[in-house]
């Protein structure tokens, strides 16, 4: 981590002077500043933080990775950086392990040693940036695997009285891109480690289009193994997504909209080429890339902020782009897939 300017270093917290840059905190890579940021190593660090007399009155905004965020202007509050570390077997019985991981810990990373350690179960979900306190916040998911399906457990801090509390996964109350803590545990907690239930009788989870294609190009589509689903998910996802590091971006910026059977019916009599999933409830998902793809939008820029040229979901910064700039593409954007298929899409990442 940078860490220009300690001002002070108490008995455990570090905290950092005004002005603080958090271009290295988000996955963007927008160059705006904190009033004031404090780095968070420990449940302890937490608890001290939100009770100093610097934080008081101050609004409070925790950056993990930063990858599901857009910083549209100076942040006028205390930012906390999620440095906790440490994962762990919590324990183990004949069905499954429960393996827990604090919240500052890199997603993939944490991926790769479940993998390694032989515990396989959250390979589909490789590569995806941020950290893993986020990762039960939107319910991070992808070829056809969310946190909500391996979540056991998440502990988190109330930050009005310093009090630990753990939530099953039903109190989580996951959704597609959704949970408690998007609603209404929104501002009210910081989660400090997440415990992943991993079971024993692992099946492998290789349907999605892109996956089951790219298992057969390596010829691995007979019965692949956690490590050939990995790799292939890897490779899925540098094809067509954006290294963060390289370019910056917050991953699909839209979400998937869910609309009503009759109004399915209608567009698809018009649209038959439409990319759509039926839902267990009847209603049916659109593939949000491919309604901005048919709008004209792949590959278009607005100033820096640009379109994704490989998934028109992904919304990019090309160098110099300001939140307000993403913003206004995404706007856009939504006017033109409303315009021409009567489609709300619902922003993912949280702007502030
Ligand atoms: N499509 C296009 N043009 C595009 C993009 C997509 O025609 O520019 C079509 C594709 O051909 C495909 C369909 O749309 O038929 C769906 O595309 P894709 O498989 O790439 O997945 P997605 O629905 O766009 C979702 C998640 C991703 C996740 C993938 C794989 C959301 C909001 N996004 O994208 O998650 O990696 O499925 O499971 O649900 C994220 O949340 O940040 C994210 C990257």
């Amino acid at each position: 981590m940078s860490a220009p300017d300690p001002i002070t270093v108490d008995l455990s917290t570090v905290w950092f002077a005004a002005g603080y840059a958090l271009r290295a905190h988000n996955t963007f890579g927008f160059d705006v500043r904190a009033r004031l940021a404090c780095r968070i190593d420990s449940e302890a660090d937490l608890i001290e933080a939100v009770r100093d007399p610097r934080a008081a009155g101050l609004p409070m905004l925790v950056l993990g990775g930063g990858s599901n965020v857009v910083l549209t202007r100076d942040y006028d509050g205390l930012v906390l950086l999620m440095a906790l570390h440490g994962r762990r077997v919590v324990r183990e019985d004949a069905d499954a392990w429960y393996v827990e991981a604090a919240a500052g810990e890199s997603w993939h990373e944490f991926v790769s040693w479940t993998l390694e350690a032989g515990m396989p179960g959250l390979e589909n979900l490789a590569l995806i940036p941020g950290t893993v306190g986020a990762a039960p916040i939107q319910n991070i998911g992808a070829y056809g695997l969310e946190i909500a399906d391996r979540c056991a457990s998440v502990r988190a801090i109330e930050t009005a009285t310093g009090a630990v509390t753990e939530f099953d996964a039903e109190d989580c109350a996951f959704g597609y891109r959704d949970s408690f803590f998007k609603r209404e545990g929104r501002n009210r907690y910081v989660i400090t480690s997440v415990t992943f239930r991993l079971p024993k009788a692992w099946q492998p989870n290789a349907g999605y289009a892109d996956l089951s294609r790219a298992l057969a190009e390596r010829g691995a589509d007979g019965a692949p193994d956690a490590r050939a689903i990995y790799d292939a998910v890897v490779a899925v996802r540098r094809a067509k997504l954006p290294d963060p590091l390289l370019i910056g971006n917050a991953g699909s910026f839209f979400k998937n909209p869910v609309i009503d059977a009759p109004q399915f019916d209608a567009l698809f009599a018009r649209e038959p080429q439409i990319v759509s999933y039926r839902q267990a409830d009847g209603r049916v998902k659109l593939a949000a890339g491919w309604l901005i793809d048919q709008c004209g939008w792949k590959g278009r820029a607005l100033r820096a902020a640009a379109v994704h040229d490989r998934q028109a979901l992904v919304l990019v910064n090309r160098g110099g782009a300001t939140g307000a700039d993403i913003l206004e593409l995404a706007q856009a954007i939504q006017r033109d897939v409303a315009a021409r298929f009567g489609v709300a899409l619902e922003q993912e990442p949280v702007s502030l």
